[in-house]
């Protein structure tokens, strides 16, 4: 069984709609998926209340205390993946889910702020050696905001960190709101968009990832990365070069 982790401390940059979005296409990919809900918000209850299917079942587990049990007795119960989604901030049940994950997916939509706060989500994953990889979230349909994030992420200080940036980037789309307000997942909702097939492309990059393959465009595996966590905080501090870039981000 493998686990994956949506984490970040910014609100609304896209965590619990892309757990959802994963759960359904690995479910079509064959997986048996369950999941984990630790945000008190409710976000993944309130869409399995609105939603059509009983699969796949959401769990709310609150406790950081309860997670290791809970992953353990759903590997027993033959889930072959669980998605744990995770509340906006920083909590113990966010901690022990990012432990207890075969991977960090950290959402991020595109710009220097919520890059910015990733970091913190970064640096625990790097504490409990959880590989992780970032998903530019809610990016226009093209333009220079998306290259301007994937620089703060990974032209500064590594060209190693790029190859944590997941691909493909997810487009800002009403297709996902419109999926969630009727309970189901844009693959359901519109199976033939584009929002679907970015999402089943994460899904597989995701996949591979998790089965220790580097995918096409990845060549440096993430135990390459620089290990030292002193280097987290200072690669998200804007170089003055960098203030450009931001200006340009928000205009
Ligand atoms: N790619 C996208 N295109 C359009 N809307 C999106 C996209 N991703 C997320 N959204 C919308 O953005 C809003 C926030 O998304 P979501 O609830 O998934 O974020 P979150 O990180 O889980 O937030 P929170 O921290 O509050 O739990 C929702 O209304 C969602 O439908
Ligand atoms: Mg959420």
């Amino acid at each position: 069984m493998h686990t994956i982790v949506l984490a970040t401390q910014k609100g609304g940059s896209g965590k619990s709609t892309l757990a959802i979005g994963l759960a359904l296409a690995a479910i079509q990919a064959g997986h048996t998926v369950r999941l984990i809900e630790t945000d008190p918000q409710g976000t993944l209850s309130n869409w399995q209340g609105r939603r059509p299917y009983a699969e796949p079942l959401v769990e709310p587990v609150y406790s950081a205390g309860d997670i290791e049990d809970k992953l353990q007795s759903l590997d027993r119960s033959g889930v072959t993946l669980v998605i744990i989604d995770t509340a906006g901030g920083t909590s113990a049940a966010t901690t022990a889910a990012i432990r207890y994950a075969d991977l960090c997916l950290i959402p991020s939509r595109p710009s220097v702020a919520d890059v910015e706060a990733t970091a913190s989500t970064l640096n625990l994953a790097r504490a409990w050696n959880t590989p992780f990889a970032f998903v530019l979230n809610q990016t226009p349909i093209r333009g220079q905001r998306v290259s301007n994030a994937a620089i703060v992420l990974g032209d500064e200080i590594s060209n190693d960190l790029a190859s944590v940036v997941a691909q493909p980037y997810i487009v800002m789309r009403n297709d996902h709101q419109d999926a969630l307000g009727l309970g189901l997942a844009v693959i359901e909702y519109a199976p033939s968009g584009k929002s679907a097939d970015e999402v089943r492309g994460l899904w597989q990059w995701v996949e591979t990832r998790l089965n220790g393959g580097v995918t096409a465009d990845e060549p440096l595996m993430i135990s390459l990365l620089p290990a030292s966590p002193d280097i987290v905080p200072t690669m998200f501090l804007p170089a003055p070069e960098e203030a450009v870039h931001a200006d340009a981000l928000t205009s």
